[in-house]
Order: structure tokens, then C-alpha cells, then sequence
């Protein structure tokens, strides 16, 4: 089994190529809720410093577009090709929606393996997130069937301490990795957590790399 493309109603769509052609499910930006996003767990992990921030792990979109929404000059970068497209598309329709074209002119959406494209993307940055698949047995914070299929197309991320490694390897100041409760920290212990209900927020902050006040 994998996951396939197909246009549903003028979008483009992913699905399990053992589902009906026509159920393909594809992103819309303007139904994930942006109210009273200074409380919302992932904009206060990233907290209130300079500069971009980078999600080195971009996915449907989720987190990028929370960010952007919050006023984040955001950097996506997302390595699967069929992931990126339905992403790269649901950008394109909300850049020719009035109300959603201002949050879309915020986000970059890079097709890149982050292990690689760090370096460069991360320049000037603020912070980096992280955000591996969940590994197996543990609940996700995602809608069941967009589980299924993201994890259908990517698998596990099994080289999700490469991205790490390649995050501390810039001159971020900040980088965070999204967790699961259940799971250990990626990356050691972390400097500072944020719980929300369904996820952890381990920090890592480097404060030599803070811009002097
Ligand atoms: C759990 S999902 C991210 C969900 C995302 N935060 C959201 O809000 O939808 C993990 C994503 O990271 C991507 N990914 C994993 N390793 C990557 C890498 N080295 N470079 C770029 N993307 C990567 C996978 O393809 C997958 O789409």
C-alpha cells in the first residue's frame, strides 16, 4: 500500500491507493482555529524572541500555519513529495483568499530534508521545531485519518535524532521538539517543558546564542 494524488474538488488531495478514488483528503488552512492563539501552548514554547522560526518537520501544516497566525515569519520544510504538495497547494489557495492571504505570505514551504537544509534555513533564525512522527503505540493529536495516511507515507521517522542534531547544529537559540507524553525526550533533558493536553514541548534553549539586549 501508499498513498497516491488526486484532485477533489479543484484541491489537491492524498489518499491510501486502497481507498476510493475520490476520497482523498486534502488541507484546509482556514479551518484550523487561530483565536486567542498568545495562550496556545506551541506559540509559548517559541516564546517572544527575534527572527524566524523554522518547522523542520512541517507535515500538513498544522504548526506552521498556528505560528504564522501568531505573526512567525515561518520557514516549512517538508521532505515528503506527496506531503509537500497538498501542503504546498492548500498555501496557494489560502494566498488567493483575502482573509486567510496575509497568514500565507508568512510561511515558506521548502521541499527539503531538514537534516540537509538546516544549515541554510535556520540563518537569522529565532527557533526550530521539531516535530518526528509519534512513535508507535502512542496517541496523536491528529484528526485519525490523516494519521493513517501521513503515517502510511512517511512511516516513522526513524531518523528523527538526525534533525535534532542538524537543529543544534545551527545558530538557533531555541530549539523545541514536540513529544508525546510518552515518550523520553529526544534530546536529553530539556531546559523547559510546556504540557498541553495532548503533547509536550521540550526547549532547548542556548543562551550564548541569545541576541545580547
Ligand atoms: C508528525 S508530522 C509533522 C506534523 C506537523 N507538525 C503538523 O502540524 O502537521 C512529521 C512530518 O515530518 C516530516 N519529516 C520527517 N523527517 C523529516 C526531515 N528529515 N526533513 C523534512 N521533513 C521531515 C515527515 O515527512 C512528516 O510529514
Amino acid at each position: 500500500m501508499g498513498v497516491i494524488l488526486e484532485t477533489v474538488d479543484g484541491r489537491l488531495a492524498m489518499r491510501s491507493d486502497a481507498d476510493a478514488p475520490g476520497s482523498g483528503v486534502s488541507i484546509d488552512l482556514g479551518s484550523i482555529d487561530v483565536r486567542a492563539l498568545g495562550g496556545h501552548p506551541l506559540v509559548r514554547a517559541v516564546g517572544k524572541g527575534v527572527g524566524p522560526v523554522v518547522d523542520a518537520t512541517a507535515g500538513l501544516g498544522g504548526d506552521a500555519w498556528i505560528l504564522a497566525a501568531s505573526g512567525r515569519a515561518v520557514v516549512a520544510l517538508e521532505r515528503h513529495p506527496s506531503i509537500h504538495a497538498i501542503f504546498a497547494d492548500a498555501l496557494t489557495r489560502a494566498r488567493a483568499t483575502p482573509t486567510l492571504a496575509h497568514v500565507a505570505a508568512r510561511v515558506t514551504l521548502v521541499h527539503a530534508d531538514a537534516r540537509v537544509a538546516l544549515a541554510e534555513a535556520a540563518l537569522g533564525a529565532w527557533a526550530i521545531l521539531v516535530d518526528p512522527m509519534f512513535p508507535p503505540k502512542v496517541k496523536s493529536a491528529l484528526a485519525p485519518r490523516d494519521i493513517r495516511l501521513v503515517k502510511e507515507a512517511v512511516g516513522e521517522d526513524p531518523d528523527a535524532a538526525e534533525v535534532l542534531a542538524a537543529a543544534l547544529a545551527t545558530h538557533a537559540p531555541r530549539i523545541i521538539v514536540k513529544r508525546p507524553h510518552e515518550a523520553p525526550p529526544l534530546g536529553g533533558v530539556p531546559h523547559h517543558v510546556i504540557e498541553s493536553r495532548l503533547v509536550r514541548y521540550d526547549i532547548y534553549d542556548r543562551p550564548h546564542l541569545m541576541p545580547k539586549p
